[in-house]
């Protein structure tokens, strides 16, 4: 059984996701949900799912003690689901193709510093787009910018709101991050 750790600075309905879906498969489990954020809903989500979480200061993610936490608890792949912080180079380089992140938009459009949550997809609908997507990707030291590994689209109307995009892309994720994730679990 492969030990997932997921990341989330905020809701975490994508948390929340993961670990039902993988509750229900032999594969893996989402054993570990951290964040940055102490008033992040995630907690309270990870809390009614019975999964262990942990609060995380920025100087905890980057003096190593992260790190260690995360092989302490034996983790075999990363995934980042509405982090907000940048994840520094001692764990993107102990997790080497085993760290993804989902964003919400097609890389390499309205990704980096900034774009995250409703800011994205209110420059999507500004530019006046006509589709957009989600974008899962391998984290590497710079925002939204490790290889591509799945992208999708769903059509932006002239008269959809940003937050009708956010509807339909987090349909998107709900749909694809669990999915993606396991296939690369059964590469590991
Ligand atoms: C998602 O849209 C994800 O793509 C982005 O942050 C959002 C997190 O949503 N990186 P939630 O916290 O999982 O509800």
């Amino acid at each position: 059984m492969k030990r997932i750790a997921v990341f989330a600075s905020g809701n975490g309905s994508n948390a929340e996701n993961l670990i039902n879906y993988f509750r229900e498969n032999d594969l893996a489990d989402v054993s570990l949900v951290l964040t940055d954020n102490p008033k992040a809903k995630v907690i309270s989500r990870a809390e009614k799912l019975f999964v262990p979480h942990v609060v995380i200061t920025p100087q905890e993610l980057s003096n190593g003690s992260v790190l260690e936490r995360l092989k302490k608890n034996k983790i075999d792949f990363v995934v980042l689901a509405g982090f907000l912080r940048m994840v520094p180079k001692n764990i993107v380089e102990a997790f080497k193709d085993r760290i993804i992140n989902i964003h919400p938009a097609l890389l390499p459009s309205y990704g980096g510093k900034g774009m995250y949550g409703i800011n994205v997809h209110k420059a999507v609908v500004d530019a006046g787009e006509n589709e957009t997507g989600i974008t899962i990707h391998y984290v590497n030291e710079n925002y939204d910018d490790g290889d591509i590994i799945f992208q999708t689209t769903t059509d932006v109307y002239p008269d959809d709101t940003p937050e009708d995009v956010a509807e339909k892309v987090h349909a998107l994720e709900k749909q694809y991050l669990p999915q993606i994730t396991e296939e690369l679990l059964e590469e590991l």
